[in-house]
């Protein structure tokens, strides 16, 4: 495993094509979820200096705190509620340029401005959690964070080994 995390400098596009490969080697052979959760959210964190970024995972019908970077956070959040709770309930990613246009947005900080919200699915199509990032800018994410993202987490498997 490489210990260190090369960051490109340039377009977001660069850094999350520097970034991906870099996260697949770094998830690959460790089969434990919680372990390659926090690698995931320190290198979002590192890349991009996110406000918050982090993970909620589906724990008896509620989604709850998982590993984050960024300053501390509600702990729980139900189906339907917030940011979350609504991608969640959807199946699918968010994409908020003002939280405080947001129907029922949880303000875990009032700095938070814009954020973006991906499901994680599995392949019976259920959702097992979220990956949730913060910006204290409006406006911050677009489609290019999506399609990273969806891909993203679309090699993040429950407890199975990452297969490249
Ligand atoms: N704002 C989120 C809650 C989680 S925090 O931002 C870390 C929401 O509305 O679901």
């Amino acid at each position: 495993m490489a210990e260190t995390l090369h960051v490109a400098t340039g377009t977001k596009e660069e850094k999350y094509r520097t970034l991906l490969p870099q996260i697949l080697q770094l998830i690959d052979g460790e089969p434990d979820l919680i372990a390659n959760l926090a690698n995931i959210t320190a290198a979002l964190k590192e890349t991009f200096g996110f406000f918050w970024v982090g993970f909620y995972l589906v724990k008896e019908g509620e989604l709850v705190l998982s590993p984050f970077q960024g300053p501390i956070a509600c702990t729980r959040i139900r189906k339907g509620r917030g940011v979350c709770g609504t991608a969640w309930q959807q199946a699918v990613t968010l994409v908020v340029p003002d939280v405080d246009a947001f129907p029922g947005h949880i303000a875990c900080s009032s700095a938070s401005r814009s954020e973006i919200v991906v499901p994680l699915i599995d392949d019976n199509r259920q959702v097992w959690g979220v990956l949730d990032i913060d910006s204290d800018l409006l406006n911050d994410f677009d489609d290019t964070d999506r399609w990273y993202l969806e891909t993203l987490c679309s090699y993040i498997k429950p407890q199975t080994t990452c297969e490249l």
